[in-house]
């Protein structure tokens, strides 16, 4: 193996501690700690492990946490009276609403009630607008962006002029990772090129990229002679393709590849994120750091 290997649970491992020593000062000198609710409503399995990590981490933290459970049957009306009453709850920092919603409620309009300033998830317009803008007026980077950007500068990586190519232009990963890494800012700077399913050429661009995020969700999508050698390989695809007994636990697991194919990019590439423990343990620390984010704003020292 040439690459090196971005090691997400290592990386994330790295910024909890550094969270941790941030909110031990704060609930010592300020008598507070960050708060974070999560409203799941009905029994997904899937939304109910997310959860439920989500929650464990913000506790390991120190976190105040909440996990607001609501039936499938909960109306949209009596949701958007919940979000209203965590809006205006001082203790709460961090609102966030686990996806997907039941069909009879408009995820949008849901979505759009949260609080703009307690969004730790970055979906809200305004916070979508400020990413637009840059500069101080970010003030929340949806988290799974933001954890890819932090693995790249963790990695060594240089960013700041180099040509990046992300495949892929989903509201939660493509348009707002190509949107961080143009900006001109400390980690960004790029050359940033949005490929997507009706891109003409993707070999042509995916060869030119210093830095290929991929996040088409189609597996093996990109070919490993697509790769420029030495070139950074940030892999967001999480395609379940088969099943298979866990040697941990017996029970079983989802068997997990990525868009990108792994065994022959490592020999190409000079860094690479593995599939499943590269970017997917980034999303819930970032969550974690916006919460404590959004608690520092609260006090004025953000
Ligand atoms: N469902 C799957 N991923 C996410 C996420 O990052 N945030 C929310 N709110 N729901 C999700």
């Amino acid at each position: 193996m040439t690459a090196k290997l971005i090691k997400g649970t290592e990386i994330r491992d790295e910024i909890l501690k550094e969270l941790k020593v941030e909110v031990d000062k704060i609930k010592e000198e300020h008598g507070v700690v960050p708060g974070l609710v999560t409203i799941l409503v009905g029994e997904d399995p899937a939304s109910i492990s997310y959860v439920t990590s989500k929650i464990r981490t913000a506790q390991n933290l120190g976190y105040k946490e909440i996990q607001d459970n609501q039936s499938v049957e909960i109306k949209e009306e009596e949701l958007l009276s919940l979000i209203d009453k965590y809006n205006k709850d001082d203790s709460i920092h961090g609102i966030l609403v686990q996806l997907p919603l039941p069909k009879h409620i408009d995820e949008k309009k849901i979505l759009n009630a949260i609080d703009p300033d307690k969004d730790v998830d970055g979906f809200h317009p305004v916070n979508v607008g400020r990413l637009m803008i840059g500069g101080g007026e970010v003030k929340f980077l949806p988290c799974t962006p933001a954890g890819i950007q932090e693995l790249i500068v963790r990695s060594g990586m240089e960013i700041e002029g180099a040509e990046v190519v992300v495949v892929g232009r989903s509201n939660i990963v493509g348009k707002p990772i190509a949107n961080i890494l143009l900006q001109k800012a400390k980690g960004a700077n790029a050359t940033v090129t949005v490929a997507h399913t009706r891109t003409k050429d993707l070999a042509f661009h995916c060869k030119r990229a210093d830095i290929l995020v991929v996040a088409a969700g189609v597996p093996g999508l990109v070919k490993p002679e697509w790769i420029k050698p030495g070139a950074c390989v940030i892999d967001v695809g999480v395609n379940r393709v088969g099943e298979k007994i866990s040697e941990k636990t017996g029970k079983k697991i989802a068997i997990l590849k990525g868009d990108v194919d792994f065994d022959e990019a490592k020999e190409i590439a000079g860094y690479i994120t593995p599939v499943p423990g590269g970017v997917g343990p980034m999303t819930i620390t970032m969550l974690m750091r916006n919460t404590l984010r959004s608690l520092k704003f609260h006090l004025g020292i953000a």
